[in-house]
């Protein structure tokens, strides 16, 4: 019996924080949630940062890209590209009142390669971005977003993207930094507002992951996380009743023999394929529902890969159907 998932919806949240390596479909998972959170009414803003931008384009395929400074690509759906570079350049801007000397010294190549190398800020500063983003009101008082929904970088542990705020915090006394930090790491910290949502695929490697990235989670960042969800799964490929058609095939006679089809004996080959497709992935959908100890979203794999809104609202809906389901 899967556990049942949380009474609280994805779209309640402030700040969803989508991590997992590359290619288990957290851009993905990304669009398809905002897609559903504008259609459901709410104000959204994407945040990508990687250094590409691929969420505009899953949206609407014509659109040129958005940029550092974002850009609203259908009612109540904003996307923007974090560029950590950009984003120094900005918090520098609004520290120190010198503008010409901050882009000077930020084109200067010896600065960028000492950057390039250096741990850590890129974190801060995109998070940092993500916080002042979250801080926008409209006019009258209400906040410029409802939801914020950012695509975690997929390098290392989508952790150490989580973590700085709170090491840095800790190592750093006083002055901007600290107070930087500090904000940050309430931010992301409160249950309330922010949600990490990780984003899995039912084999070994990526749910032994999943399951280490969640205990440390738990263990050293303070972020909550209250599911997992588990992509492009395979669904049953027979109909009800029909579970063990592989194995029927294989007790027809040899001989049989279908004009335009090949023999019984490959039919029950693809067929039991398929359904050992499905048997293990749905055995690494209980893996990580065990290994975690939480409720599990799945996604169906699509045939076709994901390619435009229509694909996204497929996953939109799956995304959020258990929440639907409870509150009927
Ligand atoms: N549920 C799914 N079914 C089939 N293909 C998928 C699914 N989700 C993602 N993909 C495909 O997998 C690839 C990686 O997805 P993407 O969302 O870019 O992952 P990530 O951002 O984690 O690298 C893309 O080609 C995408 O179309
Ligand atoms: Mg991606």
């Amino acid at each position: 019996m899967p556990l049942p998932l949380p009474r609280r919806g994805l779209l309640e949240r402030r700040l969803v924080i989508v991590t997992g390596k590359g290619g288990t479909g957290k851009t993905s998972v990304v669009a398809a949630l905002a897609r559903a959170a504008a259609q459901a009414g709410r104000r959204v803003l994407v945040a990508e940062t990687g250094r590409e931008e691929h969420v505009p384009r899953l949206l609407d395929p014509a659109t040129p890209p958005v940029g550092y400074a974002g850009r609203e690509l259908q009612p109540g759906l904003t996307a923007m590209r974090i560029d950590p570079f950009e984003a120094l350049a900005e918090y520098l801007s609004l520290q120190l009142p010198v503008r010409g000397l901050v882009s000077r010294v930020l084109r200067n190549p010896g600065f960028r390669q000492l950057m390039e190398a250096a741990p850590g800020w890129r974190e801060l500063i995109t998070l940092g971005k993500v916080w002042h983003m979250a801080q926008g009101r409209r006019p009258g008082g209400a906040p410029e977003f409802d939801l914020l929904l950012v695509d975690a970088p997929a390098t290392g542990h989508g952790l150490t993207f989580l973590d700085v705020p709170r090491v840095v915090s800790s190592a750093v006394r006083a002055g901007p930094l600290r107070r930087n930090a500090s904000l940050v790491q309430q931010m992301i910290t409160d249950p309330d507002s922010t949600l990490l949502l990780p984003v899995a695929l039912a084999e070994e490697l990526p749910a032994r992951e999943t399951a280490e990235l969640v205990q440390r989670l738990r263990e050293e960042v303070g972020v909550a996380v209250d599911r997992v969800v588990v992509n492009a799964v395979t669904p049953p490929p027979f109909p009800p009743g029909l579970e063990d058609l592989d194995e029927r095939l294989a007790r027809l006679p040899a001989e049989l023999h279908v004009p335009g089809l090949p023999g019984p004996r490959t039919l029950a080959r693809c067929a039991a394929h398929l359904r050992s497709r499905h048997r293990l992935n749905a055995h690494y959908v209980g893996a990580i529902e065990a290994w975690t100890g939480l409720p599990i979203c799945t996604l169906p794999l699509l045939p076709q890969g994901v390619r435009g809104p229509e694909d996204l609202d497929r996953l939109g809906t799956a995304l959020l159907e258990p929440a639907a389901a409870e509150a009927a």
